[in-house]
């Protein structure tokens, strides 16, 4: 009989080894919090599609704020849900609009204590509830370029830090990057949803921040999810036009997209854990199939893994909670 000598299980003996051991180290510093917020809302309600996730008034979102810099999450994401839509999406860049509205809240209240983020898009604000602009029947790539500079450089005016363009119209970070400058912003950081994929996992979210296209579907400007090597050519323009973060959302399905950025580009990568993987975790710990806390460690700590720096995920908070508790 002979006995193995490499036994790796050696380093797994006690809670301390395996502690010193750990190679992924998931944090409260890793993640981005999303916040909805409605205008004209009286106050804060449930999204029946994201249990657990609200729409704020503007009057919650201190509060909101403070608990979430509470949790040692460093930064949140502002999604608005106006009460106007037109075929302009003026609301999304009106200086009086709900995120702007938000962002100075924010900044007003907790200062530089919280990194703000907005992302940047017609879809809410749109009556046909597309990404961009609308000529015939087809979503406008150029003069869709000018208003997302525009909402851009307004929500710069508010106060944010990083805007983050998820509209993948082609060229959205060179015309932000353009406006933001001219308008004296060259410290507005971009975060670009660079590859975004056409998927269903994003209905919870379309629900929650009444963005349903009214006609058709994204699919002439999402990416398509069979097609990798389009996914790293997405990226590689980004990071052409001056983008300072670049995305790959969703995440969990995409875990591969997001080590093939790791590895091809010297560039911070964040990942976008979508509505859909929120919700078919919250669904499946609701039935008592799973453990909520442990899944969602398991699935943020892959996600870093695979190379992400940080992550736009619904489950911040309950994940910062449980990993402050440790
Ligand atoms: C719209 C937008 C969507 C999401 C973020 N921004 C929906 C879409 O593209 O249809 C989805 C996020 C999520 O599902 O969590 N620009
Ligand atoms: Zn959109």
């Amino acid at each position: 009989m002979s006995f193995p000598n490499l036994r790796l299980r050696r380093l797994r003996k006690t809670g301390k080894i395996r502690e010193l051991l750990e190679e992924v180290r998931l944090s409260p510093k890793d993640l981005i919090c999303p916040i909805f917020v409605q205008e004209d809302l009286k106050s804060r309600i449930q999204g029946s599609s994201m249990p657990g996730m609200e729409r704020l008034s503007l009057a919650d979102v201190a509060n909101e704020i403070n608990t979430i810099a509470e949790l040692k999450i460093p930064a949140v994401m502002v999604f608005g849900i106006p009460s106007h839509k037109d075929e302009h999406g003026t609301s999304a860049f009106t200086q009086n609009g709900i995120v702007q509205k938000t962002i100075s809240e924010i900044r007003k209240n907790i200062g530089n204590d919280i990194a703000i983020m907005a992302d940047v898009c017609l879809c809410q604000y749109t009556s046909s509830g597309h990404c961009g602009l609308v000529k015939g029947d087809k979503i406008d790539n150029d003069s869709s370029l000018e208003t997302l500079a525009k909402v851009a450089v307004s929500q710069a005016q508010a106060g944010v830090d990083v805007v983050s363009p998820s509209a993948m119209m082609d060229g959205q970070v060179k015309a932000i990057r353009q406006g933001l400058d001219d308008a004296g912003f060259s410290d507005v950081a971009i975060m670009s949803h660079s590859a975004k994929h056409r998927s269903s996992l994003y209905s919870p979210f379309k629900d929650m921040a009444h963005s349903a296209p009214q006609f058709g579907d994204r699919k002439t400007y999402q990416l398509p999810y069979t097609n990798p090597k389009e996914a790293m050519r997405e990226v590689e323009t980004d990071i052409q036009e001056g983008v300072d973060i670049v995305m790959i959302k969703p995440a969990l399905a995409y875990l591969d997209l997001i080590s093939m950025t790791r590895e091809k580009f010297n560039v911070p990568i964040a990942a976008y854990s979508v509505s859909g993987e929120y919700a078919l975790v919250k669904a499946a710990a609701m039935a008592g199939y799973i453990d909520e806390k442990e899944v969602t460690l398991e699935i943020l700590t892959a996600i870093k893994r695979a190379g992400a720096d940080m992550i736009v995920t619904y489950f911040s908070k309950g994940a910062a909670k449980t990993l402050n508790e440790r």
